[in-house]
């Protein structure tokens, strides 16, 4: 049987023993001959490589593992790569939440402002992991989690065109499994449909197996008082709760559809900004929380020498990107939501827009399912997200300071072009070492 050489990028993350958990549970149709981790923090992934060795001891004892900060040892004979990097780190996304906060901006890290400040130190990291993998691996699979996954995806799907990748992301999957489990339906057996781009996006039809749609069910739930039926993963933490909740409010407002919940952050802006510690955000609760626990659990393990009773297991976030090898490897169809450039999938976008749908994916990849015409409501906000975006990435390639001041002030969350002249300076200067120049 044939077993594959398989590279996590961002191979230090918190999310690595999670995914590669799911990956050993795949073992039937993803065998591994080689895992790679490769990450630019040489002693943050030699401690996650510290757990992954012995887990590796414990459960699949032939495959090599490489720990790596040289990207053509990780890439090449490489048959997939798995993309989960944080240019910047977790210290860098504090910034970016910290700092538009100041400015009585939304601080988010996908979201606004600081999702900007993150795509400008990503973009260039993501293209030059894109140049190896042509270099050195031009038949690997590119499964890409990074964040902000849909300007990262412009800036790829322009540069590689003929690169293998599927740019995923788990909300829209996540929100999903809580709908079924509100409705108290199997997730398998509903057919969703799903529009808009990365974090800002809508379902407009919940299928049942009869053909009925359940958005109408769905709708009187979430406007009642009856809770939401939440279940064991890593985003239905307290964190998330409120988030959650808020998509009451959004269905309250704008019933005819369920929104994705990142759009909180461009539709209730004031609420997000009141509720914010501009000195204490997301990113200081993770890296109080999530890293250190992570961190803690793969040393204790380390000094036990044994993986055996360790709380760091597969969950919802490792078995997504898994299934999509799986069906890569096994030409069996999975329906999920990708981020695929727009080419006629969605009226009234750009050709080259990445927008986010359903599709299936199988060995030859992954086809897209196109909807009809969209209210002037999601259209019109699509466009102005999506020209934010594309902005986003020419800023970043051109190295341009006027079109950076387009993309900020287009982006819903900033309220005029002097806030944000204001912001791109502060963020500019907070991220002299990572943006490229601008001019
Ligand atoms: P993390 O900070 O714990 O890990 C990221 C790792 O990437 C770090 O070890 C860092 O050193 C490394 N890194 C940074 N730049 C790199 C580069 N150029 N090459 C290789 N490695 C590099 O972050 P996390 O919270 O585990 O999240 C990881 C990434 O996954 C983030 O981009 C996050 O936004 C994204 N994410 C996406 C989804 C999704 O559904 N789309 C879900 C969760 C996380
Ligand atoms: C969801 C989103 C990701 C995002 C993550 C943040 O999974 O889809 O894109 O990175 O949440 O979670 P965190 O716990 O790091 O705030
Ligand atoms: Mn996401």
């Amino acid at each position: 049987m044939q077993r594959y050489h398989l590279t996590i990028a961002g191979g230090g993350a918190t999310y690595t023993p999670g995914i590669v958990n799911s990956i050993l549970n795949a073992s039937d149709v993803l065998p591994l001959r080689k895992l790679v981790l490769l990450d630019t923090d040489a002693e943050r992934v030699a401690t996650m490589g510290g757990f992954i060795r012995l887990l590796l001891k414990e459960k699949a004892p032939t495959v090599e593992l490489l720990v790596t900060t040289d990207r053509r040892q990780a890439f090449t004979g490489m048959d997939f790569l798995f993309a989960q990097i944080r240019s910047g780190g977790l210290p860098m996304r504090a910034l970016d939440e910290q700092i538009p906060l100041r400015h009585g901006v939304v601080g988010q890290e996908t979201c606004g402002p600081g999702g900007f400040a993150f795509a400008l130190r990503s973009i260039p990291d993501m293209l030059a992991i894109g140049e190896d993998v042509r270099r050195y691996a031009p038949n690997a699979w590119i499964l890409n989690y990074s964040n902000p996954a849909a300007i990262l995806a412009d800036a790829w799907h322009k540069r590689f065109p003929e690169l293998k990748s599927l740019f995923i992301c788990d909300m829209p999957i996540v929100i999903e499994l809580l709908v079924a489990a509100t409705l108290g339906q199997r997730h398998g057996e509903l057919a969703f449909e799903y529009v808009g781009l990365n974090h800002f996006g809508w379902w407009r039809h919940i299928w049942d197996p009869q053909g009925q749609d359940l958005l109408p069910q769905l709708r009187a739930h979430l406007l009642s008082d009856k809770p939401l039926t939440l279940f064991e993963d890593e985003h239905v933490n307290a964190d998330w709760i409120p988030t959650f909740e808020r998509l009451r409010k959004s269905m309250g407002l704008f019933p005819e559809f369920l929104s994705n919940t990142y759009l909180q952050y461009y539709l209730f802006g004031e609420e997000m900004v009141g509720h914010e510690d501009p000195h204490y955000t997301r990113a200081n609760r993770v890296m109080d929380t999530r890293e250190k626990e992570v961190f803690a659990e793969c040393r204790r393990c380390i000094a036990a020498g044994s993986v055996a009773d360790s709380f760091l297991s597969a969950g919802v976030h490792g078995d997504f990107i898994v299934d999509h090898a799986r069906a890569i490897l096994t030409n069996r169809p999975f329906r999920t939501t990708v981020n695929v450039p727009n080419r006629g999938l969605v009226a009234g976008l750009p050709e080259d827009a990445i927008v986010e749908v359903h599709g299936q994916v199988t060995a030859h990849g992954v086809e897209a399912f196109g909807v009809g015409p969209l209210p002037h409501f999601q259209r019109a906000l699509m466009v102005q997200q999506n020209a934010y975006e594309q902005l986003t990435v020419e800023a970043a390639l051109e190295g341009s300071y006027a079109k950076a001041l387009q993309a900020l002030t287009l982006n819903r969350t900033v309220p005029s072009a002097d806030v944000a002249k204001a912001l791109l300076d502060d963020l500019l200067e907070a991220n002299r070492d990572y943006w490229p120049p601008l001019r």
